[in-house]
């Protein structure tokens, strides 16, 4: 893959968020020795690869129509390995059989390595609650549903495999193709990292949509215009100076090392995306002391790379769009590092949208999962090994 170098990037305390970087060439073939220009990069086949071998990709999914997700399974990298964590309804149709029939059926004609398994497996839950991993859990002591839940139970699927990096891509994605750009993304941003402290996030170059006189080619989603907007103003705040650095704040395609995924604190549901970006700079931003120093040594990187394919996922309509709004905004405006005017200008766009119910003064504070990195993972693996839905 050949793609820019970032060409500004916005510093904060330990952390580096580099602006949106472009791929010129989604393969840029054999390194025949040409020099390249200052600014480009060119990422080579077979450092994609060996990355690819050391990192999981993470198919979160809850009642998707099979046809995408066969489509999503053909689109990652033979040597990733995947790992399906489903939410969906096992009644009155298991649902969740269906995926694991059609994950088992691809499997046998590619003979690729991939597990699933079922968020609210009893055998999960139990091992979840017996290493002491108990903010994943709701009152009835199942794991609680939400798209971060599923995403954090695959992080430690990827750590108990012993992979170095984990990447996630939507189930509901059209274009399988798209699906194998961004593994390319994660593995080149990944070999461009000068920490192992990293992280990759997917900017969309276009979100096309259907209008009366055919597909319109937009940039931004209206939830990620927003979250990014108030995520930059978030920053502008604590270096005083205007920004337009974020604009993956909604990206549920990024990747990331274990090693910095299992320092971070969760936000549950559909606002884990932003304030995985709030966290960073809650931890390595030098503004409240963290206890992680080999991170605020080594440094925290942030990359962002532009996609060359569309992307087209399901409408989920207007009700799911409210869901997500709130959440990304309350992720924000409940951050400890959130300054009072930020919180003022985040009621203000969701009273502007209609975006709270009568009478609720604010946002709700999404519930917390607190960081992996103490879990011990032997103990875990033993005690999941007997739960009835984990199939490899
Ligand atoms: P959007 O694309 O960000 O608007 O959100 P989607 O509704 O498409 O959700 C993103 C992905 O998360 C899809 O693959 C969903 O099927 C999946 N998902 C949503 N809720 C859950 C959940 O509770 N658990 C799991 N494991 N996956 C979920
Ligand atoms: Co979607």
């Amino acid at each position: 893959m050949k793609l820019d170098l970032p060409r500004y990037t916005e510093r904060f305390g330990a952390t580096s968020l580099h602006g949106v970087q472009r791929v010129y060439e989604l393969d840029s073939g054999f390194d025949d020795g040409r020099s390249m220009s200052e600014t480009l990069t060119r990422v080579g086949n077979d450092q994609i690869i060996d990355i690819e071998r050391r990192m999981a990709i993470v198919i979160p999914i809850k009642a998707e129509r099979l046809r995408l997700l066969e489509g999503v399974l053909s689109g990652i990298p033979h040597d990733c390995l995947t790992i399906i964590i489903s939410n969906s309804p096992r009644q009155p149709v298991d649902r969740y059989k269906l995926e694991k029939d059609a994950l088992l059926q691809f499997n046998r004609f590619v003979g690729r390595d991939a597990l699933i398994l079922h968020q609210r497996d009893p055998g999960l839950s139990e091992a979840v609650k017996e290493t002491g991993y108990t903010s994943i859990l709701g009152p009835d002591n199942v794991i609680r549903d939400g798209k971060a839940e599923g995403m954090v139970i695959g992080m430690l699927l990827a750590k108990m495999a012993g992979k170095e990096y984990v990447g996630f891509i939507d189930a509901d994605n059209y274009v399988p193709g798209a699906v194998n750009e961004y593994v390319k993304i994660f593995a080149s941003g990944i070999a461009m990292s000068k920490t192992p402290y990293t992280m990759i996030r997917v900017s969309w170059i276009f979100k096309p949509k259907m209008s009366e006189t055919g597909l319109y080619f937009s940039k931004w989603g209206r939830v990620s215009e927003l979250t990014n907007q108030h995520l930059n103003s978030l920053i502008s705040y604590y270096t005083g100076f205007e920004t337009e650095v974020m604009r993956t704040g909604n990206s549920g395609e990024h990747c990331m090392s274990i090693k910095l995924a299992e320092l971070l604190t969760f936000s549950s549901g559909y606002s884990i995306e932003p304030y995985e970006i709030v966290n960073v700079l809650e931890e390595f931003g030098g503004i409240i002391p963290t206890v992680n120093q080999d991170a605020m040594d080594k440094g925290v990187e942030v990359l962002q790379v532009e996609t060359r394919n569309p992307h087209f996922h399901e409408d989920k309509g207007d009700d799911h769009l409210k869901e997500m709004m709130v959440a990304s905004l309350g992720s924000i405006y409940h951050s400890k590092i959130c300054p009072p005017k930020l919180r003022e200008k985040i009621l203000e766009s969701l009273r502007g949208r209609s975006m709270l119910d009568e009478g609720q003064p604010e946002p709700p504070a999404p519930v917390r999962i607190e960081p992996f990195r103490g879990i011990d993972m032997q103990q875990f693996a033993k005690i999941l090994s007997k739960a009835t839905t984990y199939t490899q």
